[in-house]
């Protein structure tokens, strides 16, 4: 299985956004993973849409917009606008759902869905099909630099189990044994939290195919070694 990596910005000294963004590319990172907090949904504030888009004009990755705020619908065009490649919102800030989902896929962009730790898995079975990717929080969402719960191994699991029995590719459903024909990339399973390398080990044995990690990324001396060493697995 092809492995992406996402350097977490949270752990980017932000009084030098240009060169920390530069760094990531660098290091052939598949997409920087940004961090949006409003202090109500989790305990922390990060940054908004100005921040994002002096984000991307420093640099061509891929931009994978984490939102962890309520209401997330009422932000979706400002982010898209700011440059957002994908938006990933949470299962438990919101209502709406699949009008989200929607929406965000009619913008061109690409739509995740996420759930905390103590949400069951089973909940987003239902959007499987509706969305680009399922993010599986490995920490409570927040703060960086905590530690892996690993209860969530037994989720990417469960979700992999789901999405095989399913037929959910990258994509969509499709028929029997045409993914295999196609050679159809798997549906997208990142797991965010708490990820260094020997989590990231079992995060992709247990079928994860899409690491993001602050802490462990950004306090590598080198940090292509330790994209590449996670890439490896
Ligand atoms: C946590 C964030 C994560 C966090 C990961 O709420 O969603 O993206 O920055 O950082 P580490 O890898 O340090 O746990
Ligand atoms: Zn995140």
């Amino acid at each position: 299985m092809k492995l992406k990596v996402a350097p977490s910005f949270l752990s980017a000294d932000f009084a030098h956004i240009e060169k920390e963004a530069k760094r990531c590319e660098k290091a052939k990172a598949d997409a920087l993973h940004l961090d949006i907090m409003d202090g109500h949904f989790v305990p922390n504030l990060t940054m908004g849409p100005q921040i994002v888009a002096a984000i991307n004009r420093s640099t061509d990755l891929f931009l994978d917009v984490h939102l962890m705020i309520y209401n997330p619908f009422e932000y979706i065009e400002k982010f898209i606008e700011a440059g957002a490649d994908l938006i990933t919102f949470h299962f438990e800030a919101t209502e709406d759902i699949e009008y989200t989902l929607e929406y965000i896929r009619k913008a061109n962009c690409k739509a995740g869905l996420s759930i905390n730790p103590e949400t069951d898995v089973s909940f987003i079975f239902p959007y499987l099909d509706k969305c680009d990717l399922i993010l599986l929080m490995g920490v409570k969402p927040g703060f960086g630099g905590q530690a892996f719960i690993e209860p969530t191994l037994d989720k990417i699991k469960l979700l992999r189990d789901e999405c095989n029995s399913r037929h959910i590719y990258e994509g969509g459903i499709v028929e029997k044994n045409e993914a295999k024909q196609r050679n159809l990339n798997p549906f997208d399973i990142q797991v965010d939290g708490g990820v260094n390398f020997e989590v990231a080990q079992k995060c992709v044995m247990a079928g994860a195919n899409f690491l993001v990690s602050g802490t462990y990324l950004f306090e590598q001396k080198n940090m292509a070694d330790g994209i590449k060493k996670l890439k490896s697995l």
